[in-house]
């Protein structure tokens, strides 16, 4: 079974402040009561290695927001995969709408990206999803699958075993407007078929993230879907309580519904 994954992505946030008080409190509240689900923090690069020596002898893992396509060399403001990975780092967000957008990221740097951090041994998080437009185009299908051949374009199914794949609608981040969750259900399902079309196995390994104004009061319904099986949270994971309570009720749920 797999457990339920929640990413908690700081993005542009945080400070040794805040992090000494949120760390704490969540390895307090938190550390070694998590049967059912995983925790990973995504800090800025910078704080990375301190707080990886915070979550030591923790279950809670560390996430990178991002890494560069190259292992060395001058690449000036860069961060490679090797570093990551001696900052005990375990998962590599990317293809993040605010990459895409403000960095100009495309389909194929990302691919490439998500490759380099497969071949390494780490796990990439994909995020994929329409944007506000394509959506009244009804284009969320189209938009995804594209998203995902992107990377098949360059590297086989196999690629995907084990990753981790984040819809996370364009105008569902940070807005306070959350998905429809029937609409996720679908869009989901929709990606799955269509790499269990190519693979079966690699289907069922990969695990499916849902992001976008995700907090404590909305996430009942979402735990309750068998193919969603982790968050990718924003803005609710810098309020350390609301936090908190979040990972405990989705433990508490999920506990629930594997027990009926
Ligand atoms: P919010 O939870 O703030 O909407 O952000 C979602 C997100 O972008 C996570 O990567």
């Amino acid at each position: 079974m797999k457990k339920f994954l929640i990413i908690a992505n700081w993005k542009l946030n945080g400070d040794y402040n805040f992090i000494n008080k949120n760390i704490n409190l969540i390895k307090k509240k938190i550390n070694n009561s998590l049967h059912f689900c995983d925790l990973s923090i995504a800090p800025p690069y910078v704080y990375l290695n301190y707080i990886n020596n915070y979550l030591k002898n923790t279950s809670i893992s560390l996430t990178a927001q991002n890494v560069d396509i190259h292992l060395k060399g001058s690449y000036t403001g860069e961060i490679s995969i090797n570093m990551l990975k001696d900052v005990g780092v375990k998962y590599v967000i990317i293809g993040h709408s605010e990459r895409r957008i403000f960095h100009h990221e495309n389909d194929n740097f990302i691919s490439k990206k998500f490759i380099l951090i497969k071949n390494n041994g780490l796990i990439p998080v994909l995020c994929i999803g329409e944007t506000e437009e394509q959506k009244k185009q009804n284009q969320t299908e189209k938009i995804c699958i594209q998203q995902i051949n992107d990377i098949l374009k360059i590297s086989d199914i196999n690629i995907f075993n084990k990753t981790i794949i984040a819809y996370e609608p364009v105008w569902a981040i940070g807005t306070g407007k959350i998905a429809n969750i029937d609409e996720v259900q679908k869009t989901i399902l929709f990606i799955k078929k269509y790499i269990s079309s190519l693979n079966i196995k690699i289907a069922e390994s990969i695990l499916f993230q849902y992001g976008g104004s995700i907090n404590y009061k909305n996430i009942d319904i979402f735990l309750k879907k068998k193919d969603i099986n982790g968050f990718l949270i924003g803005k609710t994971s810098l309020t350390t309580e609301n936090f908190i309570f979040l990972i405990k009720k989705t433990e508490k749920i999920i506990s629930l519904l594997n027990v009926s």
